[in-house]
């Protein structure tokens, strides 16, 4: 018996993030527990479901996130691998809600896994995603070849330098990903420091956020559309590796081409 058996839109929901998990491991973006995933479920949340027992005890964020109160995610579980999560949900992630101090949550169901260990990072942007009226609900962490291939490279973490290579690789790129891809210097998984330059980062107006020798945060409506932001962007890193491996630098659509885009297309930077 699951939760999700008396809830088919939040059942909906969930089935997305576990498609988008089997998408992440045939992408080789999640070697082993690689990669997490939150969604803010709580538009699911009616009185009978507020009303459930909690089967854990409450437990510290590590942070305090004032726009969380009562707020419910579906997590993925910290140590479970999107190969797993892919098949079984409700077993490689659980339903957690924020207690009223909004520094603590526990979990609800279906199982007790515990949350993601960047939760700090999932949780602090949802807080600002909520306090800043986005309509974006879910937040996507994983591990994109190309990509974290990239910020191995000095140059690529100038601000926007990655973003206009990028770009011009392919004129989807700036289409589907208008404001670019954000940098955050190295930091330590998991910190609150990192959930703080991640939310910096988004709020300077990027559409993705590179950890530098990690990977990427995303925020999207749903994670489908999370998912595509970094399939558009390792794709276009692709291309530019791919005539790397050809033996010549690529040379880019020109400034003029991509002005002509973000004009005709209505594109805000
Ligand atoms: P979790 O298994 O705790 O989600 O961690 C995976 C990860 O990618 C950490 O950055
Ligand atoms: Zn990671």
């Amino acid at each position: 018996m699951s939760i999700l058996d008396k809830y088919p839109a939040l059942k909906a929901e969930i089935d997305k993030v576990a498609e988008v998990a089997g998408y992440l491991w045939q992408k080789g973006w999640a070697e082993r527990n690689g990669g997490n995933i939150t969604i803010n479920v709580t538009e699911y949340a009616d009185e009978a479901m507020r009303a459930l027992p909690a089967i854990s005890a409450p437990r510290p964020i590590g942070t305090t996130l004032p726009a969380l109160k009562g707020c419910w995610f579906y997590c993925k579980g910290t140590q479970k691998r999107m190969r797993d999560l892919a098949r079984d949900p409700m077993a490689n992630g659980s339903i957690i809600r924020i207690l009223d101090d909004c520094a603590s949550y526990e979990i609800v169901a279906d199982l007790p896994v515990a949350p993601t260990s960047e939760l700090p990072s999932h949780l602090a942007v949802h807080n600002y995603l909520l306090t800043n009226n986005y309509p974006y609900k879910a937040s996507l962490h994983t591990h994109p070849i190309e990509l974290v291939a990239m910020t191995h490279a000095r140059k690529f973490l100038e601000k926007d330098v990655a973003t206009r290579l990028l770009w011009s690789m392919i004129p989807e790129t700036k289409a589907f990903c208008p404001r670019g891809l954000g940098i955050v210097p190295y930091m330590l998984p998991s910190s609150v420091e990192l959930a703080d330059a991640t939310i910096q980062a988004i709020s300077d107006d990027y559409d993705v956020v590179m950890w530098e020798k990690h990977g990427v945060f995303a925020v999207e409506k749903d994670i489908m559309d999370a998912f595509d932001q970094v399939d558009v962007l390792n794709k276009a890193a692709q291309i530019y590796i791919a005539g790397k491996n050809m033996g010549f630098e690529p040379e880019g659509m020109t400034d003029g081409q991509m002005a002509e885009l973000s004009a005709v297309f209505g594109l805000p930077k």
